[in-house]
């Protein structure tokens, strides 16, 4: 069994390389080549928790689970709030193949499906994109979505000064790019093309009122269900896509509170991105309206993220 780190993940893909492994995962499971039960969530105290996320890709053969730890309460403290590891094994003979750290896992995968759902929904002509949130997934954001779009201008915004002023620092001389921090949520949705949440807010930080037609939304950081980051009336605005139909209605915030204050129906999910991807339906249909994808982050992807690296691994060792 081989065990791989944080930082030899890190070097063993490109972002490029999983936005395309994304692609491929959502379709296989819209097309039933892989299953995956709902992810356990489990409280621990001071509103930290971890999570149990198991998955059978049967064509590729593997199936493993990642066990992530998430506190919020390591803000400030030097640590992530994001720790753990993907377990890998073969679907051929149930051996274990690797234990391969899930930070970058994590934030690899996740950014690349925003990154498809970005040029699924967004704006061709999209050129200024904003991020509320600027931690680990801000900047694996950033990245991604470079891929899929000609961005001329990058904003930011976080509930924390400090942490938007050292994002856009880094952002701006690793892209070469201008990166702008917005003193107020409004003026970085009002400004943006495309809005990428990504914070730990437990209240709305998006309201509908500032989004401007066109706007495309990417909504992450709410993928349990103690956090929300969407007001009722953005979602209610929303084309509303998500990865997994179940998850959203199990887990979102986002999409369960205006559900239940009679905003929406669940007939408001107009569609899983597998599904686009497959061509059974639409992505953006006109340059006014709001899309809105819902992520939740799936353990498909994970195990299709931690098996292409320790398959790139694999060949690594081979040829030395
Ligand atoms: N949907 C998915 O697939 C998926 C995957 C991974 C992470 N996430 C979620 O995305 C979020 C960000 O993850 P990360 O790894 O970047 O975390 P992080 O700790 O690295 O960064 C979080 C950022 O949010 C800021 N923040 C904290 N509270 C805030 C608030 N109330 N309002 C605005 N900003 C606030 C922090 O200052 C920090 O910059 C988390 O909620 C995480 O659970 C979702």
């Amino acid at each position: 069994m081989i065990v791989i780190s944080k930082e030899e993940a890190k070097e063993l893909m490109t972002a490029s390389e999983t936005i395309e492994l994304m692609k491929e995962t959502l379709m296989d499971f819209n097309l039933g080549k892989s299953e995956m039960s709902l992810r356990m969530n489990n409280q621990l105290s001071d509103g930290n928790f971890y999570l149990l996320m198991p998955a059978y890709l049967k064509e590729k053969q593997y199936f493993g689970v990642k066990l992530i730890s998430i506190f919020p309460t390591n803000h400030g403290k030097g640590l992530p709030s994001h720790q753990g590891v993907v377990l890998l094994f073969s679907a051929e003979d149930g051996q274990e193949k690797a234990v391969v750290d899930c930070v970058e896992v994590t934030a690899l995968r996740t950014a690349a499906v925003s990154a498809v759902a970005t040029d699924l929904l967004s704006r061709k002509d999209a050129k200024v994109m904003g991020f509320m949130g600027a931690g680990v997934q801000a900047r694996h954001h950033v990245e991604a979505l470079l891929e899929v779009r000609d961005i001329e201008e990058i904003l930011v915004w976080d509930l924390y000064e400090k942490s938007a002023n050292n994002f856009a620092e880094e952002m701006s001389e690793k892209h070469n790019m201008k990166v702008t921090v917005c003193k107020t949520q409004e003026e970085l949705v009002g400004s943006s093309d495309i809005i990428t949440t990504v914070s730990l807010a437990k209240e709305p930080i998006l309201k509908g009122e500032w989004v401007k037609p066109g706007t495309h939304i990417n909504a992450i950081g709410a993928s349990a269900k103690a956090y929300r980051e969407m007001d009722s009336l953005v979602v209610q605005k929303s084309k509303f896509y998500v990865d997994k139909r179940e998850s959203c209605l199990g887990e979102s915030s986002d999409f369960l509170v205006p559900l239940s204050e009679g905003l929406i129906t669940e007939d408001h999910i107009y569609a899983e991105l597998g599904d686009v991807l497959l061509g059974k339906t639409n992505g953006r249909e006109s340059d006014d309206e709001i899309t809105m994808f819902e992520g939740m982050g799936l353990a498909v992807e994970d195990i299709a993220t931690a098996s292409f690296i320790y398959e790139k691994k694999l060949k690594q060792m081979e040829s030395k």
